[in-house]
């Protein structure tokens, strides 16, 4: 047998071998949506619940210090912004706020923030994530371009890059890149069925010529994939970035908390739940927000909840504003070193399933500890849309999360082999896939008496990491524009559409 002719059946050996398989459905985006735009029966979002099931971010030992700050004792009772919620939304608004604050030369009373959280610090989406910080770059293109112009849809890339940037600048500027386990590798989208990756070619091509820049974009095939990562999927890469968005966000608020203490105040109250909001009649403040410990009055007031947004803006229930929607993941021990499994991170079958390794300690012998989210197309005909209970987890769900890396990695991951952890959360999607960003108002007129004061950043529909701190920056600076009695200009980074005076 010659050598060439020997090599040729090696390979076909190999390739023979390496047949990736799916323990999920392929090709459920279409249905999902379809069933997003479904007309609702089900009410507004109830409160977070009390008892969530423990996410690796979360409970990990010593992995929230904040956790209970400000939980006990009295309730700050006024403040010039209130924010609802703890999570990347709420504490990048103070964040902002603070730094919008630094700058200015005027003596008098700092401004007063106050961040209320329903649970522990940070416990809702931001807590339970699948802890990816990698911008789109052009999947989904087509789309966005059919619907809002090839402008717009460039901006919605142009956001997403603008704010891992930022948020790569602050880790950087900052020396938090231990702090929060920041990973800067490869990202993967891995293109499991002949028409997923017709579409990605087709979005490639548009953005192409739309002018976007896709230096960075490669396109591997099934065979290269085989030889180097051990599955037989094609996929585009491009840079990706992971960490632990609970200790970022931690580290946000502390920048937030020292960055301007005589002009900027910052107090944070955990396991405080707004239960209403109520015009403040007797007060200077516009708005008082009831909680268990008391009301506070305030004069703006940022929602931050995300998919709970409808429990205190019902107009926002059902498919005309944020759905609620429960994601699950799990903590799964490798069963291959990280030299094998390397630190790129990875997504695929139109994006519902997401996973990547965490790093592991130099010297540690220990394989790595793989995050895996996914398995929401299999959960049945409602893809967990209203669902708000993320004290459980869903039995099917569970089931082919475990069985989905053996099948695309054949003979790289054990079968069988139990979670470390495995835990819910709840996002909040919305029928356009982009989040409500501006001033509180009710779609069918723009009148914003109704709800003067209160502005809103959620509805990120499972894609939030790159997008929140970014939104929270321009409803941040809509805030201090009315603090300061200045104008806010609308940032060259933001899709118009995001704002809530502009939807479609
Ligand atoms: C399982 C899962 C995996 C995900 N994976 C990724 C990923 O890998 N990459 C990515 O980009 N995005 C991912 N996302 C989405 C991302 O996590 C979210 O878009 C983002 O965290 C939203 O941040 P937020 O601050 O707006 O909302 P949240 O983090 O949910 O914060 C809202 C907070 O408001 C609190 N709250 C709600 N109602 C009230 C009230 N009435 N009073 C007081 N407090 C209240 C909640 O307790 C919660 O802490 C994932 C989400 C989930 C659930
Ligand atoms: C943002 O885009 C530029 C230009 O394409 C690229 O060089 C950079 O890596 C991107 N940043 C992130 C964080 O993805
Ligand atoms: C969560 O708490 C509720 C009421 O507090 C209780 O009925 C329910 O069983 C709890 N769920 C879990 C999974 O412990």
């Amino acid at each position: 047998m010659g050598f060439q002719y020997r090599v040729a059946l090696a390979f076909i050996l190999i390739q023979s071998l390496i047949m990736s398989t799916l323990s999920v459905p392929t090709l459920q985006l279409d249905t999902a949506q379809a069933v997003l735009e479904l007309p609702s029966r089900h009410g507004p979002a109830g409160l977070p619940v009390a008892n969530a099931t423990r996410s690796f971010w979360i409970d990990t030992p010593g992995a929230n210090p904040l956790a209970k700050e400000g939980s006990q004792g009295e309730l700050t009772s006024d403040a010039d912004v209130c924010i609802i919620g703890s999570g990347i939304t709420g504490v990048s608004a103070a964040y902002h706020l603070a730094k919008h604050f630094e700058g200015r030369e005027d003596g008098g009373t700092p401004v007063k923030v106050v961040i209320l959280e329903a649970r522990d610090f940070c416990s809702g989406a931001t807590g339970r994530n699948g802890g990816h910080l990698t911008p789109s770059v052009f999947l989904d293109f087509v789309n966005r371009e059919l619907a809002y112009g090839p402008d717009e849809a460039r901006k919605t890339y142009a956001l997403e890059n603008y704010t891992a940037s930022e948020l790569i600048n602050i880790i950087e500027a900052e020396s938090l890149q231990r702090a929060v386990d920041f990973v800067a590798s490869s990202h993967l989208s891995l293109l499991v069925t002949e028409r997923e990756l017709n579409f990605a070619k087709a979005d490639f091509a548009a953005a192409q010529a739309a002018g976007l820049d896709l230096d960075h974009i490669e396109w591997v095939s099934g065979k290269d994939m085989s030889e180097t990562y051990g599955t037989s999927f094609p996929a585009s890469r491009y840079p990706g970035h992971n960490l632990w968005p609970l200790k970022l966000v931690a580290e946000l608020y502390k920048i937030a908390l020292k960055t301007a203490p005589s002009k900027f105040s910052l107090k944070l109250h955990t396991n405080t739940p707004v239960t209403s909001i109520t015009s403040a009649s007797s007060t200077s403040r516009r708005w008082s927000l009831s909680t268990p410990r008391g009301a506070i009055q305030c004069s703006y007031v940022i929602h931050a909840t995300n998919g709970y947004s409808s429990h205190l803006l019902p107009h926002l229930q059902g498919p005309v504003g944020i759905v609620p929607t429960r994601g699950q993941v799990l903590a799964l021990r490798s069963a291959s070193p990280l030299s094998e499994v390397t630190t790129a991170s990875w997504g695929g079958n139109e994006g519902f399933e997401y996973w990547f390794p965490r790093p592991v300690e130099s010297g540690k012998e220990e394989n790595p500890l793989i995050i895996l989210g996914g398995g929401r197309e299999a959960s049945g005909p409602n893809f967990e849309y209203y669902v708000t209970d993320d004290s459980v987890v869903q039995k099917t769900v569970g089931k082919v999360l475990r069985d989905f890396l053996p099948g695309v990695f054949p003979g790289k991951y054990e079968k069988g082999r139990e979670p470390e952890m495995e835990w819910t959360g709840i996002m909040g999607f919305t029928k356009i896939g982009d989040p409500f960003v501006g001033p509180v108002v009710k779609s069918s007129e723009l009148d914003t008496r109704e709800f003067e004061g209160q502005f809103i950043a959620a509805g990120y529909s499972g894609h939030g990491m790159t997008r929140a701190y970014a939104c929270a920056e321009a409803v941040a600076g809509m805030v201090a524009a009315k603090l300061t009695g200045t104008k806010w200009e609308t940032p060259e980074w933001l899709p118009r559409h995001y704002l809530t005076t502009e939807r479609p």
